[in-house]
């Protein structure tokens, strides 16, 4: 890369008022070599240093690839930023709302605080049975030898699992539904760096207006389900019902359009990351056969055939590894960003007030300073996890705004790799090549096939 824009020294301190990077072109600034393949270039731009300048349009961002900056920006100055300029696009907005992912301030604070009771881990345990359960139910299907396309599995799995945990139903037309058309509107969000995104968030286009007429009809749905819950004044355990008791400390509750941004945003934020970290740990463990074999292991010495349940949760240590080494390589959320609110300093530069500022969870966790041959799936490394810098492994984020259903995402795709591990194995479909696509989160592009195998314990 030798096209690179370095901003003037600030006279007073002598050092580089802004940091190296790609300058693109005189109008779209980077915007055609980040669409054109978007993890290699991010990757690339580590090249130019720890913190990299460029612009999209007009637009100017940071990124980030050291931890300490990571740390800096997510955890300990946290206040000088608030979510990116492309939540409040009217499109993501129209979905999403207020919703916890998107808000920010005062608003985000109180939601946060209302909502954390929900997210306890005994309460959260208490959905342990429910997931082993409907994974069991999904498997008495398989069949030994047959050909199946398991990122498929996982993200059905998780939808069915994110709508009886958050409404406690599972035969409602209506959940499905939801979960059906949700599905289709994140699509859009797949590359959000585009013209044809600009164009839709702000033209009415026919991309526009189909999207706008689903979200209306999501909304009556949840409107309605709201309602008849309010009406019916019970408890079922889910996660609606913990929303909808949630007080503040001045009595106050979430009005109806709240509760309504927070379903949508936990259903979207809470499944296909979920069912893609466990995708891409069948993936990696098809493809580790060593790696596989110590899974299979474990399982059939903790559990003995027994169906696993949270009290396993402590012992499943490998399987916990598997885990978090496949979100290492194949972070699902693989960037994170924000926005500057005020002028404020990252890794010795001046950040402009209303800088765009990223982290990439594809780049940092591949970063060879931090992990020993990174690309290598490696499941023990994580024996020795002090070794690894805090901020060099941030798959759920950090700091106030780190992922609020971390507990949940584990304890699900823990269970399910032991549900499933316990009777079957996965191997690769050799006429079939997996693919990286970063859409809303890391997917693979046309799946990952495999040709299911029983798995007979070990003894
Ligand atoms: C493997 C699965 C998951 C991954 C990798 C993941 C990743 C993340 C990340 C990186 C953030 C922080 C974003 C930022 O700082 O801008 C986040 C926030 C969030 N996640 Fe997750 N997540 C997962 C599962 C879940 C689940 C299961 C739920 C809910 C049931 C959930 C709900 C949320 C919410 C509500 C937030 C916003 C929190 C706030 O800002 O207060 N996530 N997630």
């Amino acid at each position: 890369m030798n096209n690179a824009e370095a901003l003037p020294a600030n006279k007073q301190t002598g050092r580089a008022a802004a940091p190296r990077g790609p300058k693109g072109s005189l109008i779209m600034g980077v915007m055609r070599e980040f669409n054109r393949d978007m993890l290699e270039f991010v990757t690339r731009c580590r090249d130019y240093g720890d913190v990299v300048h460029t612009r999209f349009l007009w637009i100017h961002a940071f990124f980030l690839y050291h931890p300490n900056d990571i740390e800096s920006m997510l955890v300990t100055n946290a206040k000088s930023y608030h979510k990116p300029r492309s939540f409040r696009s009217p499109f993501f907005y129209r979905l999403a709302g207020n919703g916890l992912v998107t808000s920010d301030g005062e608003f985000w604070r109180r939601q946060r605080r209302l909502a954390q009771p929900a997210f306890h881990r005994q309460r959260i345990n208490a959905y342990g049975d429910v997931m082993v359960q409907y994974t069991q139910r999904a498997m008495a299907a398989w069949k030994h030898g047959e050909h199946r396309d398991v990122a498929r599995d996982m993200a059905r799995l998780a939808l069915e699992i994110v709508v009886k945990t958050l409404f406690n139903s599972d035969v409602s037309q209506d959940a499905d539904h939801v979960g059906a058309t949700l599905s289709e509107l994140v699509k859009p969000f797949a590359s959000q760096a585009t013209l044809k995104w600009i164009l839709d968030n702000r033209l009415p286009t026919p991309g526009h207006r189909k999207y706008f007429n689903e979200v209306a009809e999501i909304d009556r749905i949840i409107f309605r389900i709201i309602a008849e819950r309010r009406a019916s004044g019970y408890d079922q355990g889910d996660l609606l019902s913990m929303l909808l008791e949630a007080q503040d400390e001045d009595g106050t509750q979430m009005n109806d359009k709240q509760l309504r941004d927070e379903v949508i945003t936990l259903f979207v934020a809470g499944h296909e990351t979920t069912a893609l970290s466990l995708a891409w740990s069948w993936y990696l463990l098809a493809t580790h056969p060593q790696a596989e074999q110590k899974f299979h292991r474990e399982l059939d010495e903790v559990l003995a055939g027994r169906t696993p349940n949270v009290s396993d949760l402590p012992k499943l240590k490998y399987t916990e590894m598997v885990a978090k080494e496949a979100m290492r390589l194949y972070p699902p959320a693989y960037a994170v960003g924000r926005e500057a609110i005020e002028e404020t300093e990252i890794g010795g530069f001046r950040v402009p007030k209303g800088t765009q500022l990223f982290a990439f969870q594809w780049v940092t966790h591949r970063d060879p300073r931090y992990f020993d041959e990174p690309e290598a799936f490696k499941p023990q490394r994580w024996e020795n996890a002090e070794q690894i810098p805090k901020f060099a492994y941030f798959p759920f984020g950090a700091g106030p705004r780190q992922c609020i259903g971390n507990y949940f995402a584990m304890m699900e795709i823990i269970l399910l790799l032991a549900t499933i591990g316990q009777r079957f194995r996965f191997s690769l479909d050799p006429s079939h090549k997996v693919e990286v696509l970063p859409a809303l989160s890391l997917r693979p592009k046309n799946g990952i096939k495999v040709i299911v195998e029983s798995h007979k314990a070990q003894s």
